[in-house]
């Protein structure tokens, strides 16, 4: 496999999101976030971490822009984050934010790497959130409004955005499961947010294509490729519950089929949120659809889940040993199914892989790191990214999950998924074996 047999204008990157990297989190007028506020709370993140300092990216984002250039790294993804922009959500702009973020734009283009923005990936103003946060309908003109003012501030120079990050990851486990920010459980809050995620992915692409003709806009989904644990009637019916709300949730109605509700009941109340008018709002031809996708899952039938009524086996109680830090099997066709079966969607845009990587118990030896398994991992996915291609599906990037170690979560600093270690008591970088590997690739041929 070389670089070469992905053709010229395939794209090449690294991912990131402000939250997990930024720090800073008063610095210059920020606003707090849900996960600023969440963190503080007992309980909710692994080892009682927090991300006040992260890897202090708001201020060395210069040092890290000229690693990753050492690196050859084309393309870089970031995060705008709302409350440092808004800092309570609405109104009053925050000049110091948007000049925080006019560097790093300008200093991506001095180094000619190419800024992709997201523009939510999950740090929502706190302000926001005492007003209901996703739950409320207002919202679609929060963050409308939000869109605008970053278009307006960045358009000028950066051309590839997306709108929303993984939305059935933040509104699962924001607000159905509580496990991440908000902290909210219970369909009564999970539906609505649901509703008005999806709203707002779409008018936010329609927003950003209205005020920058040019730009090509995305928008990101997890995807979780799924077997039954046997083949079982309850247990494959189990799997299409699953299927319907990890991966047809939000997709679905982008692409104009509206939301699944025949195979999981619960679902059907979103009828309640759906505003005359809604339907249609909720197609958007994105130009690109970012997949992100890690594992394989297996799913069983399960009383313990409501409304679902499914279940993941974890890889450890099927036999599997060898798993990532995450607890995640390592199988690299998964990339190969999900990208097949994205492609098996009439009026599918180009794909791009928006994430793709793996966190390991990275151990230094005389100032290295050699994570033979980060690199396999990484080069046997590329490798079904090559295979999907080369069968017709329609996939035009990869961008590695991360460029360092970084917050990851409720679960802390534990899980390092970097191509760089970041040393979290003096912020000292070391670039992982995995991280020369991609290097290499990246300026091979
Ligand atoms: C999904 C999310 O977008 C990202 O924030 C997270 O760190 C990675 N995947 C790894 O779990």
């Amino acid at each position: 496999m070389r670089k070469s047999d992905f053709g010229d204008d395939f794209v090449w990157g690294v991912s990131t999101a402000a939250f997990q990297i930024e720090g800073a989190h008063d610095q210059d007028g920020k606003g707090a976030s849900i996960w600023d506020e969440f963190s503080k709370k007992k309980g909710k993140i692994r080892g009682k971490h927090h991300a006040r300092e992260a890897c202090d990216f708001y201020n060395r984002y210069e040092e890290d822009l000229r690693l990753m250039k050492s690196m050859h790294i084309p393309n870089f993804r970031f995060s705008v984050s709302w409350p440092r922009i808004l800092p309570i959500g609405t109104g009053a702009v925050n000049q110091l934010g948007i000049e925080y973020y006019n560097r790093i734009i300008d200093t991506c283009l001095q180094l000619d790497i190419t800024p992709w923005i997201t523009l939510y990936h999950w740090d929502l103003p706190q302000a926001l959130e005492d007003k209901g946060g996703w739950t409320n309908r207002a919202i679609i003109g929060w963050f409308e409004y939000f869109v605008q003012v970053c278009v307006q501030h960045f358009g000028d120079r950066v051309k590839h955005w997306m709108i929303l990050n993984e939305p059935v990851a933040f509104t699962g486990a924001g607000y159905f499961f509580g496990k991440h920010a908000p902290g909210k459980w219970g369909l009564k809050y999970f539906l609505p947010a649901v509703h008005h995620a999806t709203l707002c992915m779409s008018k936010g692409g329609r927003l950003v294509k209205k005020l920058l003709p040019d730009a090509l806009v995305g928008t990101t989904f997890s995807h979780s490729v799924m077997e039954p644990i046997a083949l079982k009637t309850r247990h494959i019916n189990a799997l299409k519950r699953a299927d319907a709300i990890m991966n047809r949730l939000f997709l679905e109605p982008v692409l104009g089929m509206g939301y699944p509700m025949d195979e999981v009941k619960a679902l059907r109340n979103l009828k309640k949120y759906i505003l005359p008018g809604d339907e249609a709002e909720m197609a958007f031809d994105f130009d690109f659809i970012g997949l992100q996708t890690y594992t394989r899952e297996y799913i069983q039938f399960s009383l313990l889940m409501p409304y679902v009524w499914a279940n993941i086996v974890e890889p450890k109680k099927r036999g599997i040993e060898k798993t990532t830090a995450m607890d995640w099997e390592i199988y690299p066709p998964s990339i190969y199914m999900a990208l097949k079966r994205l492609h098996s969607y009439p009026n599918m845009p180009p794909i791009i892989i928006t994430e793709n990587g793996a966190a390991f118990e990275d151990k230094i030896h005389d100032g290295q790191i050699h994570d033979e398994e980060r690199m396999m991992y990484l080069r046997e996915h590329i490798w079904e990214v090559l295979k999907a291609k080369q069968e017709g599906v329609n996939v035009g990037g990869y961008f590695v999950w991360t460029f360092t170690d970084n917050f990851e979560w409720a679960e802390g600093y534990h899980p390092r998924f970097g191509l760089v270690h970041v040393n979290f008591e003096n912020q000292a970088r070391i670039v992982k074996d995995s991280g020369k590997w991609y290097a290499e690739w990246l300026r091979g041929s």
